[in-house]
């Protein structure tokens, strides 16, 4: 793993990235409408929404509730399954410059198995992010809250797929470095943290929730100072690459993650109000990275931390 002088950073087990700048899953689709908008062959990666063996139509509306501090979402894992992934979107991802990674959730260990089997060596997909934290489908955090059950999860993939295997991390664990170590330990190439924070939004009148399941999962800038501590906590725990991911929208917050040891960034929320974001970020990056190459006293090395 190294992040180089080119600015391309090398997960392992062939994922390299261009730049560390990556559109988080679930907040870009397969690419195909925001790679309308902007030019996704200078990202760094596109995470896919998370995959299921079979389509699925995701939960019923309304599964989005804006916050005074942050989205709340309950998407479901609405996709169209692996099969038509594999078949029909895998050929556009291989003309595209960026890593592609699908990100792969399922309802049991058979299922992330049969993605991972489904995907095989496919052209056009770099790696799997193994999705064990979605708080948005029924039993979505049972892999990823306990440290045992990640690392069951992580070696029946890891012996299904030699691709790269980046697992996605819940900050609804009571412990995440102890679910980070334990997939580390069962074959994991990398891990990504964090996906998000289960939260709950009431309607003042009704005094109901907004969303018809009672929770979603909070992200935005809300969660940034709660990611960056999560993401502390799981640099500590392993030697593997770390990509962080919770709350950036600006080369600063992106720096403050890469600062802590992460060495590759998701950027999920702000594609919606802001979809030139990532490009910005990885070109404000790679000015940074440029700037740190030079001889110390070159201005504008560093900024404090945005909170
Ligand atoms: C609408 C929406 C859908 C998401 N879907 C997925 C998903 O399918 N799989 C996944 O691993 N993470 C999913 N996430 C989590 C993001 O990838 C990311 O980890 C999280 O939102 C934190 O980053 P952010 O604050 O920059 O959005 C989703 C997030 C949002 C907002």
């Amino acid at each position: 793993m190294s992040g180089a002088p080119d600015g391309t950073v090398d997960l392992g087990r062939g994922l390299v990235l261009q730049n560390p700048v990556g559109l988080a899953s679930g907040t870009a689709g397969y690419g195909f409408e925001i790679g309308r908008i902007i030019d996704l062959d200078r990202v760094g990666a596109l995470y896919t929404k998370g995959t299921t063996p079979w389509p699925r139509t995701g939960n019923p509306p309304p599964r989005v509730a804006e916050t005074d501090s942050g989205m709340l979402n309950s998407i479901g894992l609405q996709n169209p399954g692996i099969d038509r992934v594999v078949d029909e979107y895998a050929p556009a991802f291989a003309r595209m410059r960026c890593a592609v990674v699908v990100n792969v959730a399922g309802a049991s260990l058979e299922e992330y198995v049969r993605c991972a089997r489904r995907i095989g060596h496919t052209p056009g997909i770099a790696g799997i992010e193994l999705n064990i934290s979605c708080p948005n489908i029924a039993h979505g955090l049972d892999f990823g809250s306990d440290p045992g059950e990640a690392a069951r999860l992580c070696a029946a993939v890891r012996a299904a797929t030699d691709l790269h295997l980046m697992v996605k991390l819940t900050p609804n664990a009571v412990d995440i470095g102890a679910v980070a170590h334990a997939v580390e330990e069962s074959g994991a190439d990398s891990v990504s943290a964090v996906n998000t924070y289960l939260g709950m939004k009431i309607d003042s009148r009704s005094l109901r929730p907004v969303l018809p399941g009672g929770t979603g999962g909070l992200s935005g800038p809300a969660i940034r100072p709660l990611a960056l501590a999560a993401v502390a906590q799981v640099r500590d725990a392993v030697r593997i690459p770390v990509v962080a991911a919770g709350g950036i929208v600006d080369v600063e917050s992106a720096s403050c993650f890469l600062s802590l040891g992460a060495v590759a960034v998701q950027v999920g929320t702000v594609n919606f109000v802001d979809p030139g974001a990532a490009l910005r970020i990885a070109a404000g990056l790679a000015e940074r990275h440029e700037h740190a190459r030079q001889p110390a006293g070159t201005p504008g090395r560093s900024e404090p931390c945005p909170t």
